[in-house]
């Protein structure tokens, strides 16, 4: 069954929790969605996780696109959410075409970061049915790869709670919270009727998101995150013992080659003969 906003904003209703992932690949999000996820994500971090980017503003459209075409030919159910790069939605009409540019790919939903300066973009954006997911608390296009929490004075928690009520009445159909406490993030998710999608952002949101090279143990361990894999340490092991192998003989083996029949080989080495 295909999951669409309806079925996300139910599961909110519902108090299930929604879950989501990045993705940057084919494989990947054929994995994910047989699985039955909910979300796929192809997040602008696919810059810095993927690409071998520095920071997520040297992303571009053009490289999202090349991995979101990648992503959506291995999804079938899950919605399939998609970043805007940095510096893709400056303005209203630069954020229509750009969006555009993505749901001509298959996508059903944008992400955009940031707060209340988004608002006229969000507005446009959903004036043109298009189902926009905005991003506040940590913002990596804005704040940079370091990332702090928010929500820990009065006034930021205040100012969190304002811009979240604001987004989603400028029609944000989802909101993730990234790096906000525990506590700022459950006032969120209980004033609002659209789901909140939470990383490092406490166990009330109404979904959790994680990068999912995180999820397998790819780069270093964060606090926010949970490992379910040692993909690093068994990708090594895994090359290292290829390179013995070939260095030693040891591949390929009888079992990985073809072979010709010995009477065609006799006739091959006749001909051969001839032709010297
Ligand atoms: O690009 C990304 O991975 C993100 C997540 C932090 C939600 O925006």
């Amino acid at each position: 069954m295909k999951k669409d906003i309806t079925y996300l904003h139910t599961k909110k209703q519902r108090k299930q929790p929604i879950t989501v992932l990045t993705c940057y690949d084919y494989p990947t999000a054929r994995l994910q969605d047989d699985a039955c996820i909910d979300i796929i994500f192809v997040g602008d971090s696919v810059g810095t996780n993927v690409l071998g980017y520095k920071s997520e503003k040297e992303v571009t459209m053009a490289d999202m696109l090349h991995h979101v075409k990648a992503v959506r030919r291995g999804v079938t159910d899950a919605y399939l959410l998609v970043d805007m790069p940095y510096a893709s939605d400056r303005n209203e009409k630069q954020a229509v075409a750009n969006a555009n540019l993505f749901l001509d790919v298959g996508v059903d939903g944008i992400k955009l970061e940031g707060g209340t300066e988004k608002i006229p973009i969000v507005t446009t954006l959903t004036e043109q049915g298009i189902e926009v997911c905005t991003h506040i608390g940590h913002n990596p296009q804005i704040h940079g790869t370091k990332a702090a929490t928010h929500g820990k004075t009065i006034s930021k928690a205040k100012e969190l709670i304002q811009t979240a009520a604001a987004l989603a009445d400028a029609g944000a159909k989802l909101i993730v919270l990234e790096k906000i406490t525990e506590e700022v993030s459950q006032i969120i998710t209980e004033s609002l009727d659209i789901p909140t999608i939470g990383i490092g952002a406490g166990r009330y949101c109404d979904g959790q998101v994680l990068v999912i090279n995180d999820v397998l143990g790819m780069g270093p361990p964060f606090k926010h995150a949970q490992r379910y894999q040692d993909y690093d340490h068994l990708t090594f092991e895994a090359i290292s013992q290829y390179i013995y192998d070939v260095e030693n003989g040891e591949f390929p083996r009888d079992e990985n080659v073809s072979h010709i029949s010995a009477d065609k080989l006799a006739q091959v080495q006749k001909w051969l003969e001839s032709e010297r």
